[in-house]
């Protein structure tokens, strides 16, 4: 696609700056420049923009994104701020921006963006889904492995993991990854990046779904400040669709704030004749001060036997809260798809196990596409 630019930006010398850098940038143009928002509010429609670089921080800052849609209903804005700050990120998304870029920027990072948001088609920014036990061994990394590669595979949009599972995190034992770059470097790196360098943290596993690993040993736990974590997170909402955190088990400062930055988090408990029930009832419990908890809190055992409607009433019954979704016990395949490197829903998209997880992506997905949360 061509791009034809319109830039507004208050400071001078800046402004020539990123001229030349639209300029220099194959498949952009430079179509006007403004230093004066209302001049190129009052100016610039003659110039028929598709992209609008606009600069945020000035008199009107955020505002100005609604004044530039009505005038430039047809051109995607792209808002600049001079460092990242995950609030006006998402508040540019939502004020209706295509995206956030930090500036100055270069002509890669400038393709970069507008190719993320191409990607990410209209409304631009991922769901954030983290994934919760009340205990370990819940079956949740298993989960959200399958899971990703499900939602890639359905959605046909970027899925990216977060393994914040700070101590014990083992995704990228699941990918079979000797992972370069971690959590640990993202978040150390973080004020530095904008969303565009932050995708190199990802590991590429699969065609749209990137993993970004879990620390090397446990003791680097430290080295994850949790408002770093938030920001991870809120950056990380521009590059994929759908966004799956695995947290560390129980209530700890990371999975209190990966949940309060979720759209969804999943409670995910295994079944094993044990107490599973009590302890989904005590964690959800924490959850009740969500005003929408029954929309954003949902349950899911793993390990159900047998794994069918009536198993799935009989569990909500008990616990008395609906159950979202029910995985059947599939050791077999879970471990031989482990030793393989795999994920069961490859190598054997025909199981139970694969079919409950395929029905939980559809879910997702057609939850985001308004489309009724099947079944609760
Ligand atoms: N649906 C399933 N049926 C049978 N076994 C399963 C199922 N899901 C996972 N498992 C097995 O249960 C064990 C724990 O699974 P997993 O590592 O996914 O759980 P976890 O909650 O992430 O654990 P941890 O607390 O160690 O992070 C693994 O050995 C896995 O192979
Ligand atoms: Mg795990």
């Amino acid at each position: 696609m061509e791009y034809r630019v319109l830039l507004a930006e208050s400071d001078r010398s800046m402004l020539e700056r990123l001229c030349q850098v639209v300029d220099d940038t194959p498949n952009f143009t430079l179509a006007a420049k403004f230093q004066n928002v209302s001049d190129a509010l009052g100016q610039g429609a003659v110039f028929n923009p598709n992209l609008i670089l606009l600069d945020i921080e000035q008199p009107g800052g955020m505002g100005l994104v609604d004044a530039f849609k009505k005038v430039y209903p047809a051109a995607s804005i792209l808002c600049m701020g001079d460092k990242w700050q995950a609030e006006s990120a998402s508040g540019s998304i939502k004020a209706g921006a295509k995206g956030y870029i930090i500036k100055p920027f270069s002509g890669v990072e400038l393709q970069e963006s507008v190719d993320a948001f191409s990607r990410l088609g209209s409304d631009g920014s991922a769901e954030i889904l983290v994934f919760f036990s009340p205990k370990g061994k819940s079956g949740k990394t298993t989960l959200i492995a399958n899971l990703a590669m499900s939602l890639a595979r359905k959605s046909g949009e970027p899925v990216g993991i977060i393994d914040a599972d700070l101590q014990f995190g083992d995704m990228a034992v699941f990918f079979n990854l000797a992972a370069q770059t971690t959590i640990v470097e993202a978040v150390r790196d973080i004020r530095f990046l904008s969303p565009a360098s932050l995708s190199s943290y990802y590991m590429p596993v699969a065609p749209n779904v990137s993993v970004l690993c879990g620390t090397r040993t446990p003791n680097m736990i430290d080295k994850v400040a949790i408002d770093k974590l938030e920001n991870l997170i809120a950056m990380s909402r521009g590059l994929f669709r759908y966004i799956l955190i695995d947290v560390p088990a129980g209530f700890n400062p990371t999975s209190i704030a990966a949940a309060e930055a979720s759209n969804t988090t999943f409670l995910v408990s295994m079944i094993n004749g044990a107490y599973e029930i009590d302890h989904m009832k005590r964690a959800l419990h924490i959850f009740r001060d969500w005003e929408d908890m029954e929309n954003r809190a949902k349950v899911i055992f793993t390990r159900v036997e047998p794994c069918d409607a009536q198993a799935r009433l009989e569990l909500s019954q008990k616990l008395g809260y609906p159950v979202t979704e029910i995985i059947p016990n599939d050791y077999a395949i879970v471990s031989d798809a482990a030793d393989k490197g795999k994920m069961a829903t490859d190598i054997r998209p025909d199981s139970p196990l694969s079919r409950q997880v395929d029905r939980l992506a559809d879910n997702i997905i057609g939850r985001k596409h308004r489309i009724r949360w099947a079944g609760v």
